[in-house]
């Protein structure tokens, strides 16, 4: 079968025909149709800390090829989409377990299609943890830095269809697409004090803040808005606990695979959304198989409005 395979330390990944993996009893055999971008993708191949070789992706939606003889949820020719952290997703077929917190996987409805489906696992599961976490629901103000990426784009959809109040941190070229998102307030990152203009329009401060782009010196300047027990969640690993417990303020650094949203109810809860039509998954683009390294080079550059998609099957 055809994966992009990284095979030495510092290669960014090619194109190459190597051996179709088999599942073991517990596992699935996934024919991929489509399989999803995230910077973890990308991260993982240059920290050049994976045992070599290996496949590069992780979120696919596909249809289930072949079973392992103890599977008893999934049969052959369902779509399924999920996390395939082990295996790879930028491939032809790959393998996961029928039930882990590490790699969840769903059965994906009818109205649901592949390249949705691919988009949302990693994404969608990391926003709801994030969300649940900073327990959002009507009226709290949510401040969401880098609102307009994978995670960011579907937690402020979600947040907005709790009733929540939005600020939403993001370049200034994407307002209208944060806008239609659900963000009331917009502040972008590169025209604007962002501290300075939310603490304008908040000045007792905000509940909560998803961020997903500061490090831990920024994090530190944006705590300054969040009033004392409010809470905050990093998603690059930007929080030092014990510093914000001493403001009274709840941080967390988020591993989404440690999370009880990374789950098969994690991945229902998201699809239910997309079939509500209460969440949208905005594909920014959509690349062949062959492509997949340039996209992780976009992903790398930034300036992505949603999600990346790579077309396999
Ligand atoms: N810990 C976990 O379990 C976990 C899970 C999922 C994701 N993550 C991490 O969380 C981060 C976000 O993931 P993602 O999938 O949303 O990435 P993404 O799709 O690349 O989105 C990042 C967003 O941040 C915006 N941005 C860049 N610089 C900014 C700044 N200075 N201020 C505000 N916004 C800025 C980008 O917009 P422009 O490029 O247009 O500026 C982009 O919209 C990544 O680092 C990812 O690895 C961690």
């Amino acid at each position: 079968m055809k994966a992009v395979v990284v095979e030495h330390r510092g290669e960014a990944g090619s194109l190459k025909e190597i051996a179709m993996p088999q599942p073991g009893e517990r596992e699935i055999l996934v024919r991929v149709v489509a399989a999803g971008v995230n910077p973890i993708d990308w991260k993982s191949r240059d920290r050049g800390d994976r045992p070599l070789p290996f496949v590069l992706g992780q979120d696919f939606a596909g249809v289930v090829s072949a079973l392992g003889a103890r599977v008893s949820k999934y049969r052959e020719g369902e779509r399924i989409l999920g996390i395939a952290r082990t295996h790879g997703a930028y491939a032809e077929y790959t393998i996961v377990p029928e039930e882990s917190q590490y790699e969840p996987v769903a059965k994906i409805p009818d109205g649901v299609g592949d390249a949705d489906a691919a988009a949302l696992p990693t994404a969608g599961l990391t926003a709801l943890a994030g969300l649940e976490w900073l327990r959002v629901g009507q009226g709290t103000t949510l401040l969401v830095n880098g609102a307009t990426g994978g995670v960011g784009g579907f937690a402020v959809q979600i947040a907005h269809d709790r009733a929540a109040r939005i600020i939403g941190v993001a370049h200034s070229g994407s307002e209208a697409f944060a806008r239609d998102l659900g963000v009331d307030q917009f502040v972008a990152y590169d025209t604007e004090d962002v501290v300075a203009a939310v603490k304008a329009a908040h000045p007792a401060g905000v509940d909560a803040v998803l961020d997903l782009v500061s490090d831990a010196e920024g994090l530190k300047r944006i705590a300054g808005l969040v009033h004392a027990g409010g809470r905050v969640v990093s998603t690059i690993g930007a929080t030092d606990a014990d510093w914000f417990a001493a403001r009274k303020i709840d941080a967390v650094n988020l591993v989404v695979f440690k999370t009880l949203q990374s789950s098969h109810a994690g991945l229902r809860t998201l699809l239910e959304l997309v079939e509500g039509q209460r969440l949208r998954v905005a594909i920014a683009e959509e690349r062949p198989l062959s492509e997949a390294v340039e996209a992780l080079d976009e992903s790398k550059r930034g300036s992505v409005n949603g999600k990346i998609v790579i077309t396999v099957g």
